[in-house]
């Protein structure tokens, strides 16, 4: 009865009761005799395990941090749907978080288990330039997509940073309350409270400055220092603001494993920190990077003065008790992941 077009009441009630990946299955029988067995052994196991696996939708599947929570939940069998705008390409949709009716109906088709969150403008000095299209994308998109996952059943993890704090009595821990400094602080912690306002059990997982594979030099702050060591010029860097540097790959697998934990444990919501484990300035990440890479950085002199441009916090360092309580935590070494993922940029000079 399945094969055939017309269903009726009935029909409908006993199709919705099959299972999707036996539907398939079905599909696919000859109509003249049942299904030849080898053939159709493999199929369904296919098809079984394909339907078994989660599915994630992540946004901002193009920049920095997205690229590498996209391979990271690939690499681990989900079912993934990256999205992005101005760079999608191949596999990834193109959608403009704006519009939010196609955001509505891209998650009710896809029907993710998680969403994670990674879209934003994220360089302070443009959103000091042009804030009402910045907190449109970090606040506003970003509660149209908790009204979103809400709806679907989705867990949706919110990309945050430690910019929210003002950076004067670290180090933070998820109920210190959030100063931020400047407007992307202010955009993103905006972000945060109208998620949770929305879609109370959402997660938020703060991060610091980031670096990792880089499609060009200069793409994170981390990788821009390197433009001070391919010149012999005297040039002085901030000796001043405290980070702790995260490689992409390790909040992927952060995130990846909170979303894991989510689905067994629901627990596991509001607020998280993670940072890597190193107190480093611009200066410092300037020497090693030198080390690491055979390039001299004796010109290379310390600024003890606050940066300019907009305000920064100077010592943003995250507890990350709160993750590591649950299991949950990588730190790639900094010199580690500089040798692993800046090479290519000396190597093409
Ligand atoms: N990078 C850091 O050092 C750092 C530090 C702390 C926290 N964070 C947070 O981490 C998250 C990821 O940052 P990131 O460094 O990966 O940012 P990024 O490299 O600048 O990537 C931003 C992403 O947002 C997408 N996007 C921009 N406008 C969009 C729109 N209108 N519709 C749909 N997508 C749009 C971009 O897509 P296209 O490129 O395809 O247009 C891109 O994929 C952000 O929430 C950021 O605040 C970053």
């Amino acid at each position: 009865m399945i094969g055939h077009c017309s269903l009726d009441g009935a029909d409908l009630q006993a199709r919705k009761k099959i299972p999707e990946y036996a539907r398939n299955n079905l599909r696919h029988q000859s109509p003249t005799g049942p299904p030849r067995k080898k053939k159709y052994a493999t199929c369904y196991k296919k098809k079984n395990s394909k339907i078994m696996a989660r599915k994630v939708m992540i946004t901002g599947a193009t920049g920095l941090l997205g690229r590498s929570v996209y391979a990271e939940f690939k690499k681990k069998n989900w079912e993934v749907l990256g999205l992005a705008f101005s760079r999608a390409t191949g596999d990834l949709v193109k959608l403009d978080l704006n519009d939010s009716n196609a955001v509505r109906e891209t998650i009710q088709r896809f029907k993710p288990h998680a969403i994670v969150h990674c879209a934003a403008e994220r360089s302070p000095d443009k959103v000091e330039k042009d804030y009402e299209a910045s907190r449109k994308l970090n606040v506003e998109c970003s509660k149209n997509l908790a009204q979103f996952a809400l709806e679907a059943g989705a867990v949706l993890i919110y990309i945050s940073t430690d910019y929210v704090f003002d950076g004067t009595t670290p180090p933070y821990t998820e109920n210190d309350v959030p100063n931020p400094l400047n407007q992307y602080g202010i955009s993103k912690y905006e972000g945060e409270e109208a998620i949770l306002d929305v879609y109370k059990e959402s997660i938020i997982l703060r991060i610091p400055v980031l670096y990792g594979d880089e499609e060009y030099l200069g793409e994170s702050a981390v990788s821009s220092l390197i433009k001070n060591l391919l010149s012999d010029k005297p040039v002085k860097v901030s000796n001043y603001e405290i980070r702790f540097p995260s490689h992409t790959e390790d909040i992927a697998a952060i995130c990846f494993g909170l979303a894991e934990k989510r689905m067994k444990d629901p627990s596991i919501k509001h607020v998280y920190h993670w940072a890597g484990q190193e107190a480093l300035t611009k200066y410092d990440m300037v020497k090693i990077i030198g080390e690491q890479l055979k390039l001299s950085s004796e010109h290379v002199l310390p600024d003890d003065t606050p940066s300019t441009g907009a305000p920064r916090p100077k010592n943003t360092q995250l507890s990350c008790d709160k993750l590591k309580r649950i299991n949950i935590g990588q730190h790639t070494k900094f010199s580690e992941g500089v040798a692993k993922s800046f090479a290519k940029f000396v190597q093409s000079c």
